[in-house]
């Protein structure tokens, strides 16, 4: 394992490269899984994770990791997107992780997008959460404005889930993934930051220069809903892995 940094009350890992990092979060994901089989796992979307999950689904093949047990719940979820649309989270991590494991897709949730009631279904993750005792492990990304899930800026700590706005530099920065800009849901729900802090264990993955400066107030800057991922300074087992490039003028 790398050197781990602490910078007040989060700790880092700082890797060469994207694929160290995906390799390190990958090690810590399956270490956890390892140590309880039946652990319940928060999940993210999103460019960054994707190289961490290639590593759990090559580990799953070798059978040095077991999803037999695992549960988990994603982060956030598009408005409107069925879940067969391809940008949909639920399309996501069916083609970037659960098709290619021995998960129980009965055991995987992601926030419903096309609900008849909106609050309602967002209750009732919660209540899922709750009832499933708690997310064990969270692995989180973050936007360039400093969201985690889709807690834009001006999102306050104590935030459930529940559906918000999404703003111009989050529509910007996901519209690589879409035809063009329009496309891009303007409307998601995502759980709170109240619900993340609640998680036993947060790891943030991180790479690219686009996130030094989101990164830089969120470690050092202070504890703010302009930048969301600021609260995870109040959260006592929370790790970021992030490249070299992305640390830029950090430590
Ligand atoms: P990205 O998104 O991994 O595609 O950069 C991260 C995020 O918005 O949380």
């Amino acid at each position: 394992m790398l050197e781990e940094k602490q910078i007040g009350n989060i700790k880092i890992i700082i890797c060469e490269n994207k694929q160290e990092v995906a390799k390190t979060g990958a090690e810590i994901f399956a270490k956890a899984i390892g140590n309880n089989p039946k652990i319940i796992l928060g999940l993210a979307t999103g460019g960054t994770p994707v190289g961490m999950y290639k590593e759990l689904i090559k580990m799953n093949k070798e059978a040095v990791v077991d999803f037999s047990q695992v549960s988990s719940f994603n982060l956030d979820e598009y408005v409107g997107l069925d879940i067969n649309h391809s940008q949909s989270y639920r399309y996501f991590m069916n083609d970037n992780l659960f098709n290619h494991v021995n998960i129980d897709k009965n055991n995987t949730y992601v926030p419903d997008g096309k609900p008849s009631n909106i609050q309602e279904s967002c209750l009732s993750y919660e209540g899922k959460i709750k009832a499933a005792g708690g997310i064990g492990l969270q692995l989180l990304g973050i936007g360039s404005n400093g969201h985690i899930a889709f807690n834009e800026p001006g999102s306050s700590k104590e935030t459930r889930t529940r559906e918000v706005d999404l703003t111009e530099t989050t529509i910007k920065d996901n519209a690589r993934f879409f035809e063009n800009e329009a496309e891009v849901p303007k409307k998601a729900v995502t759980m709170g930051i109240g619900t993340i802090l609640e998680a036993k264990r947060i790891v943030l993955l991180a790479t690219g220069e686009n996130k030094v400066d989101a990164l830089k107030r969120s470690i050092k800057g202070l504890q703010i809903a302009e930048v969301p991922a600021s609260f995870l300074q109040a959260h006592s087992d929370c790790l970021f892995i992030i490249d070299k490039e992305a640390s830029s003028g950090l430590l």
